[in-house]
């Protein structure tokens, strides 16, 4: 029977090493996803199988366990908004780490109960115990930080009905506490070694761990955010791999190394595509206020007529996507666009894509792959910018910040950001409900350019409307 056990883990190891395979290209990330599903089921099955050779196993708690996450799970995933499927992603993920930073206390609670579960050998009680407290910090800060990273995303906490907005600060001299909290962990690591059976020492490490998180995230703001996402989520996975350690569980290990090591290394592309290094997000403080600027400005509205018209003998277009795209759904309007033009203007048509466009990893991507755009049209920023000088019209679509030339100053929240270059295009048309700022609250010169027609409206109307004007035209 123990080869089974062996063999199940093995093949969900590598089923989660060839789904992680197909996830690097959108065409295949489906089945990758599916393979990963696949795998988790065999190390759920093998799992159970295990424990099914122990004695005193409470399968009516466990079935009640899954039946009862299982339902949560579905209806929270039945509801939410395909706008907010980053923070419930998010919030999966954290339960996740909190759930494995659990298996630590409950560790300790086993040994407090009979002493004699306290393993004899000293080095498997320092891994354990190491791995317990590395497991509840890793868990727990990324708990606090994420849910905090949530509400930031949100816009605000509703209280009572009222929106409180979530506040981005973080005075220099908070970067030494972060770094006191850090070393007051480990401290605490090393001190529970020598009394496994104290539980005081996990909860020292629960509590700093807790406030670690909120004073991580409370600094960051603005444009920075995709990388403070996609930091936690490695993290929140790396208190999985922990656990293994703690229960002796080979698949967590592997399986939360191997999901750790790809969100981390999505982390690092990220810090890459803000042009910021991961110590100047954690420790500068580059969000600004999240105060968002005034406007004062005003701009005259073209009609979908007027762009249609305009549109007429455009031999090269580039659609810009942003996240207005994603709030109005309207990336099927979008495909009949540049089908419609093609066909009846001849014109070349590109997507334009900005690694953090919209709210979470790949979001463009994604709307534009259920569309079935193809592909070979969609552009990733460093390879499509030097074709906007060329280009006669670059349309942009609810994206704000992505476009913003704020960016090149060294000022304000976006500083330093790479942007989609629009600016450079012939014609810039705009379509988004009115002159407001995006994400990082800053706002946009482009708008306000003689060459740019602003189509204000909702972004599927607006799109319906435009192809209806080509196709009377
Ligand atoms: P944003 O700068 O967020 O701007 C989106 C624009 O869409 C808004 O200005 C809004 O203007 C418009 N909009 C909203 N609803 C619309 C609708 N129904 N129809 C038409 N337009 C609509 O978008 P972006 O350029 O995609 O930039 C993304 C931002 O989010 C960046 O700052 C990025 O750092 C941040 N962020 C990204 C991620 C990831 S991983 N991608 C995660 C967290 C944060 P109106 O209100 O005037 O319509």
């Amino acid at each position: 029977m123990q080869d089974w056990i062996s063999l199940g883990y093995l093949l969900s190891a590598a089923l989660f090493i060839f789904g992680l395979k197909k996830l690097g290209h959108p065409r295949t990330a489906p089945f990758g996803n599916q393979l990963g599903a696949l795998g988790m089921l065999v190390a759920v099955v093998t799992t159970i199988l295990q424990m099914g050779l122990g004695d005193g196993i409470e399968w009516v708690l466990i079935g009640a366990g899954l039946v009862i996450g299982s339902l949560i799970g579905l209806w929270m995933a039945i509801r939410v908004e395909m706008t907010g499927m980053p923070e419930l992603v998010a919030l999966f993920n954290r339960f996740g780490g909190a759930a494995s930073a659990l298996v630590a206390l409950s560790e300790v609670w086993r040994y407090m109960e009979d002493s004699s579960n306290v393993p004899t050998d000293q080095l498997e009680i320092t891994v354990i115990m190491v791995a317990a407290g590395l497991s509840a910090l890793v868990g727990w800060m990324t708990l606090t930080g994420s849910l905090l990273a949530m509400f930031k995303l949100k816009g605000g906490v509703s209280i009572f009905g009222k929106w409180i907005k979530t506040p981005t600060w973080g005075p220099v001299w908070l970067n030494p506490v972060k770094v006191m909290m850090v070393v007051g962990v480990a401290v605490l690591i090393y001190l529970s070694i020598d009394a496994p059976t104290d539980e005081n020492y996990l909860w020292g490490i629960i509590g700093i761990s807790s406030l670690l998180g909120i004073v991580l995230v409370l600094p960051i703001g603005g444009a920075d955010m995709p990388v403070v996402v996609s930091l936690l989520t490695s993290l929140s996975v790396l208190s999985a791999a922990f656990s293994g350690f703690i229960i002796g569980n080979s698949v967590l290990i592997v399986a939360g190394s191997l999901v750790g090591a790809s969100g981390l290394i999505l982390t690092f592309i990220m810090c890459k595509a803000m042009n910021r290094t991961l110590p100047d997000v954690l420790f500068k403080s580059f969000g600004g206020s999240g105060e968002k600027e005034s406007l004062t400005r005003t701009k005259v509205g073209s009609d979908p007529d007027e762009v249609a018209m305009m549109l007429d003998g455009a031999q090269k277009v580039i659609i810009v996507p942003g996240y207005g795209m994603a709030v109005s759904q309207c990336q099927h309007q979008v495909k009949e666009f540049a089908d419609l033009i093609a066909e009846k203007y001849d014109t070349e048509v590109k997507y334009a894509i900005h690694p953090v466009a919209g709210r979470m990893p790949g979001h463009m991507n994604v709307l534009l792959a259920e569309a079935n755009v193809p592909y070979e049209q969609l552009i990733e920023m460093d390879e499509i910018n030097p074709e906007f000088p060329d280009c006669d019209v670059a349309l942009v679509i609810g994206a704000n910040d992505t476009t913003n030339p704020a960016a090149r100053s060294g000022e304000g929240p976006l500083a330093g950001m790479p942007i989609i270059d629009a600016d450079a295009a012939r014609t810039v048309v705009i379509v988004k409900r009115s002159l407001s700022v995006g994400y990082a609250g800053v706002d946009n010169d482009l708008f306000y350019m003689d060459k740019t027609m602003m189509l204000f409206g909702d972004g599927k109307a607006m799109m319906t409307g435009l192809n209806n004007a080509i196709k009377e035209s």
